[in-house]
């Protein structure tokens, strides 16, 4: 079974119940699509350790109040793309641009500017376990902000707000949480200087399929009251079929395949092909009530 159950909404506008937030998440989609806006391109981007090449002339655009899945098998370079895009690893070649900015070429000025625009929600070390999940929230804020201490507790009293947490989570350590509230606490920093767009690596991993429906749930909503921007690297079948409005598939070093659910169903490239009509997706697709045909040339029921 997937992980929503008959009160979630489904992707494909389709397929719809015609919910609030659905229709302003359809709505929203086609607006950011209509816009275009592109708020990351990246082009001919080439990434090494040593000899060994993890990204070779890979390009992708994100877009201005859009969901996008990233996808591709472990191992092949997701994160390191993310932390690419995010000056975190050098890279040999290419282009990435970051509201326009080029921000490896970028000064340090114009850098402060960026990230003061995004957030990031790591894969490892979600929070730092010293800093309860409030200090942990004020980290950004006192790094690029210059606030009092009171209204620096005030923001982030919103923010614990916001992701769904409890007041009483604000001075509790990431050890007293469960996994759930960790990657809501992580989200809640993340969140902290109100950016265009957020960066999620993995963001339901490890979480239970209810506890993973309502992040994505979250998610979605953020981005339907915030307009907020979503890079979501993820191997959750059920987020890309629920959240995503594009999904982007990494292999042989770029991006082999971008565009809606129904470009990915559609596919024969064998990855693709196996990932969103497995055993596993099948179960989702036949549920979803999209697509459920198997490939024509699948014997497999
Ligand atoms: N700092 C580094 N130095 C050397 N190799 C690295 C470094 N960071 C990542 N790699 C290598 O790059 C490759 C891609 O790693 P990456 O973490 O991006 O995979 P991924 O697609 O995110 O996988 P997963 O789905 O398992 O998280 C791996 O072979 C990894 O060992
Ligand atoms: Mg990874």
């Amino acid at each position: 079974m997937p992980r929503w159950g008959s009160e979630t909404v489904a992707h494909d506008p389709a397929a719809q119940n015609g919910t609030a937030l659905n229709g302003g998440s359809a709505a929203n989609a086609a607006q950011a699509q209509a816009q275009g806006e592109v708020l990351i391109r990246a082009r001919g981007v080439n990434v090494a350790f040593g000899a060994k090449k993890i990204l070779e002339n890979l390009s992708l655009d994100v877009r201005r109040g859009e969901i996008l899945g990233f996808v591709g098998p472990s191992g092949a370079g997701k994160s390191v793309l993310l932390r690419t895009i995010l000056g975190l690893n050098p890279k040999q070649g290419g282009k990435i641009e970051v509201f326009g900015i080029d921000y490896h070429q970028a000064s340090e000025r114009e850098k402060l500017s960026v990230e003061r625009r995004w957030g990031v929600l790591f894969q490892q070390g979600a929070l730092f376990s010293a800093l309860t999940v409030a200090e942990n929230i004020e980290v950004p804020m006192r790094e690029y902000l210059d606030l009092s201490p009171k209204l620096m507790r005030e923001l982030t009293r919103l923010k614990i707000d916001l992701v769904g947490l409890a007041p009483d989570a604000a001075d509790k350590y990431p050890s007293e949480l469960s996994g759930g509230m960790i990657k809501r606490a992580a989200l809640a920093r993340a969140l902290a200087l109100d950016p265009e767009i957020v960066f999620l690596d993995e963001p339901t991993s490890g979480l239970d399929p209810i506890g993973a429906a309502d992040f994505d749930q979250l998610i979605m909503t953020l981005r339907d009251t915030l307009g907020l921007s979503v890079y979501m690297v993820t191997h959750d079948l059920d987020s890309l079929f629920q959240a995503c409005d594009r999904i982007a598939v990494l292999g042989d070093r770029k991006v082999l395949i971008e565009g809606p659910l129904s470009t990915m169903l559609q596919s024969d490239h064998p990855w693709v092909r196996s990932y969103f009509h497995g055993k596993r997706a099948r179960t989702v697709v036949t549920d979803h009530g999209t697509a459920a045909q198997p490939m024509p040339s699948d014997g497999a029921a």
